[in-house]
């Protein structure tokens, strides 16, 4: 499985990168706004700050919701750097976009989608990466488990090459059910790809190495 962070943070981006498990990065309006990156010159600055952080995959989102706008917006932000991954609005416009750029040899990332049927049309229409919300379902009291297992059922019955790219991860354990269904990807945020560090027992069990260890060698 592949270990996305979720974020535009270039700092985030780079402690990710220095553990050296890190395969690319996924951003939205939201976290792009978060970092408070303002004008279109800034924001394809910023793209391409990423893109030399990392080596793999960088999702950068359009913000035109029309057919036109969305062609018009994805090419500039594929043309800048072949890192880059058109992220495209589950919407009628956007399935158009994912045809038009998936012909083009452009890769796309299919944001925003809640549902197997989505996931379906997104696959059909030949986007590279799929996005299930994850937390957002969650938060809806729906099992957001369920969605992925469905996708790889739907993706893995028609041998399509989509990827699932699961996304709105809130926690480590969302990374583990991710694993255990079979996505291609998980994008995190930084605190929960370092969660997957953390344990009582080997905090515990560490400070009791050193501790038994300095006795012995180091009494003084
Ligand atoms: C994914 O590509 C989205 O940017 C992101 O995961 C959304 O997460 P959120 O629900 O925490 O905003």
């Amino acid at each position: 499985m592949k270990f996305f962070i979720d974020t535009a943070n270039l700092a985030q981006i780079r402690e990710a990168q220095e553990l050296g498990i890190l395969d690319g990065v996924t951003t939205n309006p939201s976290l792009m706004a978060k970092e408070g990156i303002k004008g279109d010159k800034n924001i394809m600055g910023h793209y391409a700050d990423i893109c030399d952080i990392v080596e793999g995959d960088v999702s950068a989102e359009v913000i035109s919701t029309d057919f036109e706008g969305m062609k018009e917006e994805g090419g500039r932000l594929a043309r800048l750097h072949e890192q880059i991954v058109v992220k495209v609005p589950m919407t009628f416009e956007g399935i158009k976009t994912i045809r038009y750029f998936g012909e083009k040899g452009i890769k796309t990332n299919c944001t925003l989608v809640f549902s197997a049927g989505q996931a379906l049309l997104a696959a059909k229409a030949g986007a590279t990466y799929v996005s299930p919300f994850l937390g957002r379902l969650d938060d809806m009291s729906t099992d957001s488990s369920q969605l992925i297992a469905e996708m790889r059922m739907i993706y893995d019955n028609y041998g399509y090459n989509t990827k699932i790219l699961a996304a709105s991860i809130r926690h480590t354990m969302h990374i583990v059910n991710c694993a255990k269904i079979g996505a291609d990807v998980v994008t995190a945020p930084l605190s929960a790809l370092k969660g997957l560090i953390s344990h009582t027992l080997t905090d515990i069990g560490l400070a009791k190495f050193l501790e038994d260890y300095k006795r012995v060698i180091d009494p003084s």
